[in-house]
């Protein structure tokens, strides 16, 4: 569906001299520097996968979402949706994707909602009877009926959000890109993103490409991600693996009946307590939890325990730390 090889994308910004004079300058001769926003990243995409694409702020995603949708011409590589070259075959790319884009709309701002969509139909040439049928389903599943006369510069974030989500699909694309799609969204509006975005590649097997700041976005709704950072791919792989690879951390939460006494122990990383309530993390592939219990219950009396597992965005953490010193190189490679 989506095959990306050694995909690069360098920006030239203009190098503007310093000074009213520099600026006159810079009208007749101007230098320009190169930025390397993606560099060199490979990766390929199945029919009906749910991938999240993350990274830090400036990593690249964006600049791979506009080459993908044929916006921005790579500096260098391959890239094909649906075997076609996106920046070649604007037309015929668009018509098998639908994009949005969390931080603009792609809507008609002063315009009733459902004609936004009426127009949407006559530039996509979708056939008035599917339009319909369409319009109908995805009016239903997203929930937009109560505000689809409405103007879209009235709607909340989170009605625009499915409002776009919803022209996005109209067109009944076998590809769906969405850049930060619940930027701004409060916990409840994300909430119902995620779970449209699932039900979405449930009902009609669309393949999804996702970018997020938001770990939780990616958890409930991929099996995948894709993590760049400074334009170069740093992990592609299931999140339950990642999980198993990184997060050999665990917590063990202990409510103790009295202030306990704590020996020293080779695979506890850090304590910390609150009253009676003490988080013991530990490195679960030196120690297992059992054994940690059971030295601790020896000398102290347990009220109860829990067992944390370690947060995915934790763990994505640790893998940025690691690509900044060099040292988590190996482990990503994992
Ligand atoms: N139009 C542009 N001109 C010059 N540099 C750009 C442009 N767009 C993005 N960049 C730079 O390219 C890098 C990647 O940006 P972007 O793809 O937007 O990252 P992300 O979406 O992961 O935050 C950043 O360093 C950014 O400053
Ligand atoms: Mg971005």
């Amino acid at each position: 569906m989506i095959q990306v090889e050694n995909l690069s994308k360098q920006y030239n910004i203009p190098r503007k001299k310093p000074g009213f004079v520099g600026s006159i300058q810079s009208l007749f001769s101007t230098q320009y520097e190169t930025k390397t926003a993606v560099d060199n990243i490979s990766f390929q995409i199945e029919r009906g996968e749910m991938v999240g694409f993350i990274g830090p702020n400036g990593a690249g995603k964006s600049t791979t979402i506009k080459m993908l949708t044929g916006i921005l011409v790579p500096t260098a590589g391959e890239l094909r949706v649906h075997g076609r070259v996106p920046h070649k075959h604007r037309e015929e790319n668009a018509a098998n994707i639908g994009v949005v884009f969390g931080q603009r709309t792609q809507l008609w701002w002063d315009l009733p909602l459902v004609e936004s969509f009426e127009l949407l139909k006559y530039i996509y040439k979708v056939p008035e009877a599917r339009f319909k049928k369409n319009l109908q389903f995805l009016t239903d599943l997203l929930d937009v009926g109560t505000f689809i006369h409405t103007p879209v510069r009235q709607l909340s974030l989170g009605q625009r959000m499915r409002a776009d989500l919803l022209a996005s699909l109209l067109h009944d694309p076998s590809i769906l890109f969405l850049d930060e799609p619940t930027i701004g969204l409060d916990a409840l509006a994300k909430e119902k993103i995620r779970e449209l975005l699932v039900s979405i590649n449930k009902e009609k097997n669309v393949t999804v490409l996702l970018t997020t700041h938001d770990m939780v976005d990616i958890e409930q709704t991929c099996n995948r991600m894709v993590i760049i950072d400074k334009g170069n791919k740093i992990y592609d792989g299931g999140i339950e693996e990642i999980k198993n690879n990184y997060g050999k951390i665990r917590t063990l939460v202990v409510d103790f009946k009295n202030t306990p006494k704590l020996q020293p122990i080779d695979a506890v990383i850090s304590i910390s307590n609150e009253g009676l309530t003490y988080k013991i993390q530990f490195e679960k592939d030196i120690l297992s939890a059992s054994k940690l219990i059971s030295m601790i219950s020896e000398h102290n009396e347990l009220v109860d325990l829990s067992i944390q597992e370690p947060e995915i965005e934790n763990i994505i953490r640790e893998i940025y730390k690691g690509e900044d010193d060099k040292a988590g190189l190996q482990r990503v490679a994992l």
